[in-house]
């Protein structure tokens, strides 16, 4: 469900026609639609609502889409946030979520982004290895402050889906493998300042089959409670994220949050730890779209191109993933063609789609990438010059520029010539 409609012949986000946007700003540009963002927000926690001990926590991976206003929006929802960086941190609580409601994932935290968030006062840090138990355990001890942790584990599950988003497989660089938890417990116990409260997994993104999460939650429930008859108390257990969203609307949607939901009500039947989960794709995926104008067509050997002006720079996913997303003329005509899309970069990974049926479109005419709201504008680069697009946020009849176009001579002044070049 989304809030990108056609309407008097023109795709709006909300009550704002895109066209309208495109003239205004000019392309290619992303647009979020705020009551989309509301809507996946406040589905998925009145699913979860009343689980574990009753209270379970939200935590938007903000990985998924870091903008301000993106999460400003959620924080005045009441939703958490799960940082992986400094700078996340910092953008969390820009935005207003509250250090209480933030836990810190991620493989490779540096001492900074450890003083950070112990500064800060979040709720959690996730720790994937023992090496990052010392780390913590000192940083808090020379700040005198104590800090509750959770051992992420590695289930070793496998998510089914694809490699590079898989992260429960037993070979993944994520978590402390199963057999070594309880010393990692251990371990973390015997810092002064550490207080080892949870368990935390998360076995990969874009999950359209929800068994292989319920193992991962079995695992984590026995564990738990092998870790208590070891004499630790436990308060959290999160699950991460990865919940998947329909890309292709010729295909089945993926389970809803209310169907995930009810698999963990059936897993965790019984428990009385706070659940905390962390949603990213499944919050913004289908609350953004990056639209792009025609440049010009042109015929190939035996295909049609389509070039458009946005580019793998700024929707870096089909050229990664092979990712899918569908493609909408912001008019769209009745005749239709199959066409090859493709951004002006200089290599052929520059496609978006290949051999792909679409509303005619000609030089001129605009289109919009669907479900980009999610790794869409954060995973943007500035390679061949490009500067990074601007995203837009609209809520009801408003609309707001939420990040700025970057200006070319903005990118030449970051560079400078080297002495003895000058
Ligand atoms: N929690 C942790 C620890 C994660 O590593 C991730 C995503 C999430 C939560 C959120 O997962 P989600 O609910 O969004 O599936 N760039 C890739 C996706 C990478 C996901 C990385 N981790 C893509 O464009 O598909």
């Amino acid at each position: 469900m989304d809030h990108f409609q056609t309407r008097d012949g023109v795709m709006h986000a909300e009550d704002v026609s895109l066209e309208t946007l495109a003239q205004e700003i000019g392309t290619p540009f992303y647009c979020y639609s705020s009551a989309t963002i509301e809507r996946h927000y406040n589905v998925f926690a009145a699913a979860v609502s009343g689980l574990g001990d009753g209270d379970p926590l939200v935590a938007f991976a903000v990985k998924a889409n870091p903008n301000l206003s993106v999460l400003a929006t959620l924080a005045r929802l009441g939703a958490g946030a799960d940082v992986v960086s400094g700078g996340e941190l910092a953008r969390a609580l820009a935005a207003g979520v509250p250090a209480s409601r933030i836990v810190f994932s991620g493989v490779g935290k540096q001492l900074p982004e450890l003083r950070a968030g112990v500064e800060a006062g979040i709720l959690q840090f996730n720790i994937e290895s023992e090496a990052e138990i010392l780390m913590l355990g000192q940083v808090a001890a020379a700040l005198g402050k104590p800090v509750e942790v959770a051992i992420r584990i590695n289930p070793a599950v496998d998510p089914r889906t694809h490699g590079k988003i898989s992260t429960g497989g037993a070979d993944a660089k994520f978590g402390i493998p199963f057999e070594r938890v309880p010393a990692a417990f251990a371990l973390a116990a015997a810092q002064s300042h550490l207080r080892p409260v949870g368990l935390a997994a998360h076995i990969g993104s874009q999950l359209t089959d929800l068994s292989p999460v319920e193992d991962m939650i079995g695992r984590l429930g026995r564990l738990a409670t092998d870790l208590e008859a070891q004499g630790h108390f436990l308060k959290r257990i999160d699950f991460g994220g990865g919940l998947g969203v329909p890309y292709r609307s010729d295909q089945p949607a993926p389970p809803s949050p209310v169907h995930y939901a009810a698999m963990v009500a059936r897993a965790t039947r019984g428990w009385r730890w706070r659940l905390m989960f962390e949603p990213g794709r499944m919050i913004v995926g289908n609350a953004g779209v990056l639209v792009s104008s025609v440049i010009l067509t042109k015929d190939g050997a035996s295909k049609h191109f389509v070039v458009v002006d946005a580019a793998m720079n700024d929707l870096l996913r089909p050229s990664l993933y092979n990712a899918w997303h569908d493609i909408k003329a912001l008019r769209p005509r009745a005749d239709r063609i199959t066409a090859t899309v493709v951004g002006p970069i200089c290599e052929t990974g520059d496609t978006f789609a290949e051999d792909r049926d679409i509303e005619a479109v000609a030089a001129g005419d605009r289109i919009a990438f669907m479900t980009a709201g999610a790794y869409g504008a954060t995973m943007a680069s500035t390679y061949n010059s490009r500067p990074l697009v601007p995203e837009v946020m609209v809520s009801g009849d408003k609309w707001a520029i939420v990040s700025q176009r970057n200006q070319p001579e903005a990118m030449l002044a970051l560079d400078a010539k080297a002495p003895w070049l000058k």
